[in-house]
């Protein structure tokens, strides 16, 4: 079967990261959690108190980040590294959370992680998910998703999410964090969150996770196929 590149975007906690991670391990495909790396720097720029409206002081930090994903032994999870630490736990924190949309709009943020995403998806064979993989990053990508669900669905799932990580989070400031995100996210200058128009909608609300899957399955199948038939097509030509 031919290789595509699976783009996944949508709003914050409708089960981007979960659905694209089962879809990629089907596949035998690599999965890159985009939002983990726009974590990761945000992590950074924390623990360093670096002032976000400070362009120089954002761009020296810039040069000193390297953010990998590793393979852990067995695991079917992959870990997030920034500057060679494991930072897997930490990116999920809250105060992470808080802060990642405002990180995540800075333009030179961007360049760099875009840059990074577009270099692994050369190989293809990738599910990628994030909020701008089907209009910036992979904008001929053989397959775009555009995920959403209800908000108290979302912020009822993340709640578990957190919970099965050990931390208890208030649903409110859950629900909370997902509206400010959202709104940031989707009312940026750089990239906002949007539907490209080629991209197949997934309301997740009344799914259950294996209907999701074995939706972005389907169609997976389906590119995979058409594009074999477009390359004998051109390649007969
Ligand atoms: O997928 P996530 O919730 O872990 O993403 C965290 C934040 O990172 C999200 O609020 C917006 C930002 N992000 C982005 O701007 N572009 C991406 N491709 C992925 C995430």
């Amino acid at each position: 079967m031919e290789k595509i590149v699976i783009a996944i975007d949508g709003y914050s906690g409708c089960g981007k990261s979960t659905t694209a991670k089962t879809v990629s391990q089907l596949l035998k495909y690599l999965y890159i959690d985009t939002g983990a790396m726009y974590r990761a720097v945000t992590l950074y720029f924390l623990d360093h108190y670096i002032n976000l409206t400070n362009p120089k002081q954002v761009a020296k930090s810039l040069a000193e980040i390297e953010v990998e994903f590793e393979r852990q032994g067995d695991s079917e999870n992959s870990a997030v590294f920034l500057n060679g630490t494991n930072v897997s736990h930490r990116i999920r924190s809250m105060e992470v959370s808080d802060k990642v949309s405002e990180v995540s709009a800075l333009a030179p943020v961007r360049e760099k992680l875009v840059a990074q995403q577009r270099k692994i998806g050369k190989r293809k064979g990738v599910v990628m998910d994030g909020r701008d993989i089907g209009t910036v990053v992979f904008p001929n990508a053989e397959l775009k998703i555009f995920m959403t669900a209800d908000l108290d669905v979302r912020a009822a799932r993340r709640q578990v999410e957190l919970l099965e990580r050990g931390q208890l989070v208030n649903l409110d400031k859950i629900m909370e964090n997902l509206v400010k995100r959202d709104q940031l996210d989707t009312t940026r200058s750089i990239s906002p969150l949007k539907r490209a128009q080629d991209a197949h909608l997934i309301d997740t609300t009344h799914l259950t996770f294996s209907e999701q899957v074995e939706e972005i399955l389907n169609l997976a199948t389906s590119s995979m196929v058409k594009m074999g038939h477009h390359r004998k097509i051109t390649q007969d030509n």
